[in-house]
């Protein structure tokens, strides 16, 4: 059975976890979209790990790793993941396999973002600053540099007319010394990088479609959220990526019949990195409580994450977008011992109530989230490994999210290490059975 894991917030709903988790009941785990924008945590043998490019399934050694044309990477940063994850006992080479497709991140992606941020001021998207956004408008402006062309040796007129073009747009930048050492390195980089990378490197569409046809099974790690995706997301408070199921069958060159079934990843609460509206976002001690006790930091660039109370309006709009067959519930232990805890379950936009969630900016800040108020539970659900063990009103919140939602929560996140796990659906009946 293929299986699509998609995060239904803003990112970091605990995927890497999941993924590391529900791996082994899988042949191949491959990404679809976005780059090292993403850092997925994974705890191996007491040791903490975040992937930013690979997948979070290589800590399973029988798996094979794989990094579809939909993503983008940066080689220098690639190089870095594999040395650390290597060091750290985890063997990728013969494991990971690399899109010849990918479009390559280069300094000039990094520089203009950097430039676009400071330019855009108060309306700064908050981005990663890894290059993402402008690597993929290159791809669309069909003048970027493929992992192939790297291989190749064939990338030099392309880099060098998007030098000149970098030149015209931003002269300011280019003028500087900094600019000139970073491109200078980077060239000298670019052009020995094939002695390492050759051999990650394949025509990876062919590979999954084969694996595909000849009944292996495919898990599909994605990366940010829905409500960060470039389409369905709160533009232009965005990435710049399909982070949602769509995005599956086009970073990967597949059919739609080749998700067998999508479980969507959220947190028991809301989070968020960078700016864009946040209906429920808690401003109080109850939001520095959520970000202190969850460690609510990002995996990737350590900015602190804005917390609120669980948007259910959101939710819902991310499980029917994405055709949720089940809910992945993390971090309900971070709840633990709250008086009451509140639900969004409506929205008021200029004094009208409504259930339908607007992926617009614009709209969205307008909103006030009407909540629903639930009784908080004393003991902890932290740990725990059964779900006979829930106190009852964890197992009510739990109910009034699969009712609002209309989909089952399979399995509940209870920690941060693959065996704080409690399973509503046991991974037999999930991911064995027939496709
Ligand atoms: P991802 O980007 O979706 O993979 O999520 P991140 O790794 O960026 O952030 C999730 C954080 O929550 C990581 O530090 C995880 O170790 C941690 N985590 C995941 N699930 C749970 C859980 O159920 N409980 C607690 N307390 N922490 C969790
Ligand atoms: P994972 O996979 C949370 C956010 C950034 C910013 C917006 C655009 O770990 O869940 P970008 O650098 O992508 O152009 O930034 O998207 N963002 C994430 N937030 N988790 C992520 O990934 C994210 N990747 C990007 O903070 O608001
Ligand atoms: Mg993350």
């Amino acid at each position: 059975m293929n299986v699509g894991v998609i995060g239904l917030q803003w990112g970091d709903e605990g995927k890497g976890k999941i993924i590391d988790l529900i791996a082994e009941y899988f042949d191949i785990v491959t990404r679809f979209q976005a780059g090292h924008n993403a850092g997925h945590t994974v705890y191996r043998n007491g040791k903490k790990f975040v992937v930013h490019h690979i997948p979070a399934g290589i800590f399973h050694e029988k798996l094979t790793v794989v990094m579809g044309h939909g993503m983008v990477v940066d080689l220098e940063a690639l190089q870095r993941e594999i040395m650390e994850l290597e060091h750290g006992g985890v063997v990728c080479t013969g494991r990971l396999k690399v899109s010849d497709r990918i479009h390559v991140i280069t300094p000039l992606h990094r520089f203009a973002e950097a430039w676009e941020e400071q330019f855009r001021g108060k309306g700064a998207i908050g981005t990663t600053r890894r290059g993402i956004g402008p690597c993929y408008e290159d791809k669309y402006g069909r003048r970027g540099i493929t992992v192939g062309e790297v291989l190749d040796g064939t990338w030099g007129e392309k880099f060098n007319y998007n030098l000149s073009r970098f030149k015209c747009l931003y002269p300011d930048v280019f003028q500087t010394h900094e600019f000139a050492q970073t491109i200078q390195n980077f060239k000298t980089f670019l052009e020995k990088a094939h002695e390492w990378l050759r051999p990650y490197v394949e025509e990876t569409d062919a590979y999954i479609r084969k694996a595909f046809k000849s009944g292996k099974a495919l898990l599909f790690e994605g990366a940010q959220g829905t409500l960060l995706d470039i389409d369905h997301g709160t533009y232009p408070f965005v990435t710049s990526s399909y982070s949602s199921i769509g995005g599956v069958l086009v970073g990967l060159g597949l059919g739609p019949k080749a998700i067998h079934k999508v479980l969507g990843v959220s947190k028991a609460y809301t989070t968020r990195v960078g700016a864009g509206a946040f209906p429920t976002e808690l401003k109080d001690d109850v939001g520095t409580f959520i970000r202190e006790k969850g460690k609510e930091y990002g995996a990737t660039t350590g900015r602190p994450r804005r917390c609120g109370w669980l948007d259910l309006v959101a939710l819902k709009y991310a499980c029917d977008l994405n055709d949720v067959d089940g809910i992945v519930l993390t971090k309900l232990d971070i709840l633990d011992g709250l008086e009451t805890v509140k639900v969004c379950t409506s929205y008021r936009i200029d004094g009208k109530l409504t259930s339908i969630f607007p992926a617009r900016n614009d709209i969205l800040v307008r909103v006030e989230p009407v909540y629903e108020e639930l009784p908080g539970w004393k003991e902890p659900t932290y740990g725990v490994r059964d779900v006979r063990m829930l106190p009852s009103h964890a197992r009510t919140y739990i109910r009034f999210i699969e009712e609002f939602t209309g989909r089952p929560v399979v399995i509940l996140s209870s920690g941060p290490l693959r065996d704080e796990t409690a399973w509503f659906v046991p991974p037999a009946e999930l991911f064995g059975g027939d496709s």
